[in-house]
């Protein structure tokens, strides 16, 4: 048994790392297509009412500011989106290191302002949901802004190995907000009702685990990750590949429902 598994948890873990990358990948892409057709097209067009197809308070008839840090905020959140994942793909860091370098200056530039531009939504335009999602994202906001100032950091000093682990924990953090998502909708797709929070205020005991779940918690699963990759340990790697494996197929289930219950109804 002992020979099986030295055997296996190399190959499992490098697997299932890569079937997570994929289906975050594509949900991701998902996500950033359902930016671009609700709130790129609309404003393409000038029919700004359309972005309250999510929520009545993101264009407001005379809060220029408001509106255009809104607009500000969901154009950065398209390209993150959309070249997050790109940064993690080695082929293209081997083969075009200066188109990595070049996405990574986007990146992290777009990492501060996005976080700024989503702390004045929540903090002073005011956004939905209560105190405690406010908290919650605020934090996120914050994981953000100390990882990009590390990834870059170490880019700098050309420290390769504290900067691929900065740029994965700013990844998780920069995800929060579409892991609040997929994860909201896979709840949604257990319960087909809204259990453990109101609807109406956005507020409830679900809501506040969730925002630790997706906000606090991914990056105690990099750590993880990290700790079982440099580790020699068969064991380590064999229990942090089924913990990723379990954690995947819930966020493979959670796109679908936001695919189908969210996104696509909206655009
Ligand atoms: C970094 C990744 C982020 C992405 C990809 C992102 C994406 C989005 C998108 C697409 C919306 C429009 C709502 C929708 O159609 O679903 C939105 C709204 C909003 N975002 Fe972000 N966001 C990010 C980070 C943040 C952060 C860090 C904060 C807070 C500090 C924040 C605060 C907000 C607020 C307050 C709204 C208005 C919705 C509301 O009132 O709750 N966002 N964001």
């Amino acid at each position: 048994m002992k020979q099986v598994i030295q055997t296996l948890a190399l190959p499992l873990f490098r697997n299932v790392t890569r079937f997570w990358f994929v289906v975050t990948f594509l949900g991701q892409l998902i996500f950033a297509y359902y930016i671009l057709m609700l709130y790129y097209k609309s404003t393409a067009l000038g029919d700004f009412e359309k972005w309250n197809t999510a929520n009545p308070h993101f264009y407001i008839k005379g809060d220029v500011a408001g509106n255009l840090i809104f607009g500000f905020h969901v154009a950065l959140a398209a390209v993150i989106t959309i070249l997050g994942p790109l940064q993690l793909i080695s082929m293209i860091r081997n083969k075009v290191p200066k188109v990595h370098r070049i996405c990574g200056r986007i990146y992290i530039f777009s990492a501060f302002l996005i976080s700024a531009a989503g702390l004045y939504l929540t903090w002073v335009r005011g956004s939905v949901g209560g105190l405690f999602s406010a908290i919650g994202i605020s934090i996120n906001a914050l994981i953000i802004i100390v990882s990009a100032f590390f990834t870059i950091r170490y880019a700098i000093q050309r420290n390769t190995k504290l900067h691929n682990q900065w740029a994965v924990h700013l990844l998780l953090a920069m995800s929060g907000v579409w892991l609040f998502r997929v994860f909201f909708m896979l709840w949604m797709l257990v319960h087909r009702a809204p259990v453990g929070f109101d609807p109406e205020t956005f507020t409830g005991p679900f809501l506040n685990a969730l925002a630790v779940f997706v906000y606090i918690l991914p990056q105690a699963v990099v750590a993880l990750y990290f700790k079982a990759r440099f580790s020699g340990s068969a064991n380590k790697k064999l229990a942090f590949s089924l913990l990723l494996f379990a954690i995947t197929i819930g966020i493979a289930a959670g796109t679908v429902g936001a695919i189908l219950g969210m996104w696509l109804p909206r655009i």
